[in-house]
């Protein structure tokens, strides 16, 4: 059995250097989205979109994913100190590129934020048994309800990368292009 692919470092929050997670939440409350199940890729240590999802009387839910032992420990940390925080908010460990579809509900919106960004050589392999970075973001626009919502950063260190499977992705005619709120393309749903 191979060892999961994971990555060895920890993200705290720098708005001038990434600003996608703080962008999030702004977009959220300019849509005045209420009740709704959100999807994210890579919490980081500061876990800004589960916290201010869970504390801002909104009903919106986070369950987000990190492949950082670091900061999972520190989504432990927090659910400890603050239990109405993970009422609302769920941050897990593992690898999106493993995501098996049988464990995830469909979600209002997700974020794909850091697509391109970690795939790894073997990630796809029938022995690690993961997808790549296409069939990643066509396996969450399957966990997208009708309607919902699904954004990119495009300022991620890799947007030269995934820029050409968002673009092959919106032709297939599932999406319909919302447009670029601060540093996110914002896509939904057809219904
Ligand atoms: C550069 S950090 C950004 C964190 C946060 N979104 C922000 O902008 O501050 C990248 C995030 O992606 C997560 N990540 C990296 N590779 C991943 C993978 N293969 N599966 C799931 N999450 C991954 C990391 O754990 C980390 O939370």
């Amino acid at each position: 059995m191979l060892k999961m692919n994971l990555w060895d470092a920890n993200w705290d929050l720098d708005v001038e250097v990434c600003p996608c997670d703080v962008h999030f939440n702004d977009w959220v409350k300019k849509q005045k989205l209420k009740n709704k199940l959100i999807y994210h890729f890579g919490t980081g240590t500061h876990h800004v979109i589960g916290i201010q999802q869970a504390i801002n009387k909104s009903g919106n839910t986070v369950f987000a994913i990190t492949a950082s032992k670091g900061e999972y420990d520190t989504y432990i940390e927090l659910s400890s100190k603050k239990a109405q925080v993970s009422k609302n908010y769920l941050a897990y460990f593992g690898d999106i590129y493993l995501t098996n579809p049988k464990l995830l509900p469909d979600f209002d919106v997700v974020t794909m934020f850091h697509l391109c960004e970690f795939f790894h050589p073997n990630t796809a392999s029938k022995s690690y048994g993961g997808v790549d970075d296409a069939k990643l973001l066509d396996m969450f626009t399957a966990k997208t309800k009708p309607g919902g919502y699904i954004l990119f950063y495009t300022r991620s260190m890799a947007f030269d990368r995934a820029h050409p499977i968002i673009l092959k992705w919106e032709k297939k005619g599932q999406v319909k292009r919302v447009g670029e709120f601060k540093t996110l393309l914002v896509f939904r749903k057809k219904r």
